[in-house]
């Protein structure tokens, strides 16, 4: 990671296409301790609600559509010059739904991380509530992983688990989640700002340490 801006606070950018209430716990954080400032949020549609929640905090916001764009390549080095202008140090992706090429994501090595609604290795990509629900799981939960060219496939840094009650739907479930996703959100990229965790080769260090199991995040 980079040498850390004037401030201090670590610079971050994140790229969303939809509602954005990790964004919003993030920048709930950051105005209470969370040494961070967000330099950018990216869309790739203009109605993603996450653009507004920006705005309102006062945080530079821009979407970015594919259509706009001759192809896969010409999007994302649009997307991710804007990305790199803003000064951000960590890329976050939170409800981002476009798989990143694997040019983009080498570029951004050890600086992207990704929050998916499952406990990986289990259930990479979508419908993960269900799934766990059809599979008769009895723990399901989030993690925060670092981005890799192999979708929901990176060194995982931090798992939430929650339990899964009998008269589960995806829905309650996914409302359930919700909350301790935000909490592991903050958690996650309060290591990053105390400048704690990195990216070896395909292993993720800890205050010096090879991080052998992902951290789980207590109540
Ligand atoms: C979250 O469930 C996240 O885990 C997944 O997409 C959802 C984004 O929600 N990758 P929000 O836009 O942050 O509200």
């Amino acid at each position: 990671m980079s040498a850390s801006s004037e401030s201090g606070r670590l610079k971050v950018a994140v790229l969303l296409s939809g509602r954005g209430s990790n964004l919003a716990a993030l920048i709930g954080a950051a105005a209470r301790d969370l040494p961070i400032e967000i330099v950018g949020v990216f869309a790739d549609r203009a109605d993603a609600q996450g653009l507004q929640r920006a705005m309102q905090a006062g945080i530079y916001a821009r979407s970015f559509s594919p259509k706009d764009y001759a192809d896969k390549v010409t999007f994302e080095a649009a997307l991710f010059a804007a990305v790199a202008i803003s000064g951000a140090e960590l890329v976050i992706l939170a409800g981002f739904m476009r798989v990143l090429s694997a040019a983009t994501v080498e570029a951004w090595r050890g600086r992207l991380i990704n929050i998916h609604p499952s406990l990986l290795p289990n259930y990479p990509g979508l419908h993960t509530h269900q799934r766990a629900l059809d599979a008769g799981d009895a723990q399901h939960g989030a993690s925060v992983h670092f981005v890799t060219a192999v979708l929901d496939s990176g060194p995982v840094l931090m798992q939430v688990q929650v339990a899964i009650q009998s008269d589960d739907s995806a829905e309650s479930l996914s409302a359930r989640l919700l909350p301790e996703e935000h909490r592991l959100m903050v958690a996650s990229v309060r290591l990053f700002a105390d400048r704690r965790v990195r990216l070896l080769d395909n292993e993720i260090e800890l205050d010096g340490q090879i991080l052998r199991e992902p951290l789980i995040l207590g109540p």
